[in-house]
């Protein structure tokens, strides 16, 4: 039987590239660009394996392509909200991700971000490189301490878990959550952790809020303006979820009216476009989606799609499937 034929369709780790290379027939995406929607059917149409990422839109259209040869999408990421996973199961795809090995760079760039926002960080590197510093003074970019505050997590699954234990054992933080699944009561006790009964309750109480639900069509603007509204003046908002969690336009009139403090974003409802509005604010922390950035990680997330497509093409089942 031939080698499997496998579509990558950005720039992986150059060890993992090569590893794909010395197993598979497979072609890379050298110039790393975003492929077009009748790339990617051609993709669908001629290789076995197609393994995506979270820019491409792998959508309906792309996979009605005729004839289609393609059995498995191995995506390189934990969350598949890019992909409608009802037009892949209709067309009988497989479809795998990559959770656990992200869980720990994400947890520590949300933490980035809580800091970064409440300290004032981005702001006084910003004034320190324009040459504006005049010296230490007592009331200079006071911001917010972090020690000892109540951080509220909307979602209290891997990622979640894991910015609770970094926030409650290095910062003494007291936490709260919401999630519509009970999560496990050890995790819950290991952080002292208070269940919330919903959102609105998170909100309401905390001094900074984080996100970690999934992206999905029931998600999409669950931070609205009305929600928005219920935070505390003196509160942060911090979202390396998706982007459509909230709605951007909703948070920019929060942060211009000043209703909430600050905010801390690594997605965008539209990424990679930004909001220019959201640019224009000192009140923001803004990363380029850099939540699982780490070379360590991204090694692993393409290791984890080598195992994913080696157990799915030797007929095992793959090891994160999740259609
Ligand atoms: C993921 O894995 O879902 C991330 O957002 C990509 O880093």
């Amino acid at each position: 039987m031939s080698e499997p034929r496998l579509l990558v369709t950005r720039r992986w780790p150059t060890e993992v590239e090569r590893h794909l290379q010395a197993n598979y027939d497979v072609k890379l995406n050298a110039d790393d660009r975003p492929l077009t929607v009748a790339e990617l059917q051609e993709a669908f149409r001629t290789c076995d394996a197609v393994l995506p990422t979270v820019s491409d839109r792998i959508t309906a259209e792309v996979m009605a392509a005729e004839p289609l040869k393609a059995r498995l999408i191995g995506n390189f990421g934990v969350g598949f909200n890019h992909i409608d996973i009802a037009a892949a199961k209709a067309r009988g795809l497989t479809v795998t991700n990559t959770p656990d090995v992200l869980t720990d760079c994400t947890a520590d760039l949300a933490m980035t971000l809580l800091l970064t926002a409440a300290r004032r960080a981005g702001e006084g590197e910003r004034h320190l490189r324009a040459g504006e510093w005049t010296g230490w003074r007592p009331t200079h970019m006071m911001g917010t301490k972090v020690t000892d505050k109540t951080l509220g997590l909307v979602g209290f699954g891997r990622i979640g878990k894991a910015v609770a234990r970094r926030a409650h054992f290095g910062f003494g933080m007291r936490i709260l959550y919401y999630d519509a699944f009970p999560p496990d009561p050890e995790a819950v006790a290991a952080v002292g952790a208070e269940a919330c009964s919903s959102v609105e309750e998170v909100l309401e109480r905390a001094d900074f809020v984080s996100l970690h639900c999934p992206g999905s069509a029931e998600n999409r603007h669950l931070i609205n303006a009305e929600r928005l509204s219920l935070m505390r003046p003196h509160a942060f908002l911090i979202n390396t979820a998706r982007g459509d969690v909230v709605d951007e336009a909703a948070l920019v009139a929060a942060l211009k009216a000043g209703t909430i403090a600050g905010a801390g974003l690594d997605v965008y409802e539209f990424e990679p476009t930004v909001s220019p509005e959201l640019a224009r604010l000192e009140n923001v922390v803004l990363l380029p989606h850099l939540g699982s950035a780490t070379k360590e990680t991204r090694v692993a997330m393409g290791m984890r799609v080598v195992e994913n497509v080696r157990a799915f093409f030797a007929g095992e089942p793959p090891p994160d499937r999740v259609a």
